[in-house]
């Protein structure tokens, strides 16, 4: 299994995966979204044998606070792994490769929405203890599954409550 930067003769593979881990095809539109609207920051494959095993893609995020300062980071999601492959360390290696990347490319912080049970082990803390909410979520459902963290050791240079919004694709699928 070797995890490695995607190109675009993936493209096909990573959709059928992402049509048999999900229930719905709406994340495979997504991926294809952020793609054409040049959106996919960062975009790694688990490559099995040259059978596409699983996948994660990373879209840029933008941090507003009340006083209208932004802030700029990276958005995990989705990831992936083929349903008989799972439970295997694919989805670790490949969130882990893609962290990694994101400092080497000196992305500040990364948010997350998802299970914080499988989200910690990677470092991410729940975005409420900074005071970040999801644009997204207006009434706060999704509060405890919205998580944060930080790529570079610093704090960001927004002040007070911010609402994050992801990139206009995700509004569109
Ligand atoms: C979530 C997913 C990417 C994890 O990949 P994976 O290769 O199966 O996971 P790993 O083998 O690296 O890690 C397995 C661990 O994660 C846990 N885990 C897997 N999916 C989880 C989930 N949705 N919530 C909480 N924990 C989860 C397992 O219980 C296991 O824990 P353990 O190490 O304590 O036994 C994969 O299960 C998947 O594709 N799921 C369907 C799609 C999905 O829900 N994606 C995430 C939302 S964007």
């Amino acid at each position: 299994m070797q995890i490695r930067a995607c190109d675009p003769g993936d493209h096909d593979g990573i959709d059928a995966l992402l049509k048999s881990a999900f229930p719905t095809p709406a994340e495979a539109r997504l991926v294809t979204a952020l793609r054409a609207a040049d959106a996919d920051t960062l975009e790694l494959v688990a490559d099995d044998h040259g059978r596409i095993a699983g996948a994660v893609m990373f879209s840029p995020v933008t941090a507003i606070a009340a006083n209208g300062s932004q802030a700029y980071g990276a958005g995990l999601g989705p990831v992936a792994v083929i349903p008989e492959h799972q439970r295997r360390g694919i989805g670790t290696a490949l969130v882990e490769a893609g962290l990694d990347y994101l400092r080497q490319l000196g992305a500040p912080w990364c948010v997350v929405l998802g299970d914080p049970a499988y989200y910690g082990r990677f470092g991410f803390k729940p975005a409420s203890g900074r005071d970040w909410s999801w644009a997204g979520d207006p009434d706060g459902e999704h509060a405890g599954a919205f998580q944060w963290l930080s790529l570079s050791g610093k704090q960001p240079g927004t002040a007070g409550p911010c609402r994050v919004h992801y990139h206009p694709a995700f509004d569109a699928v």
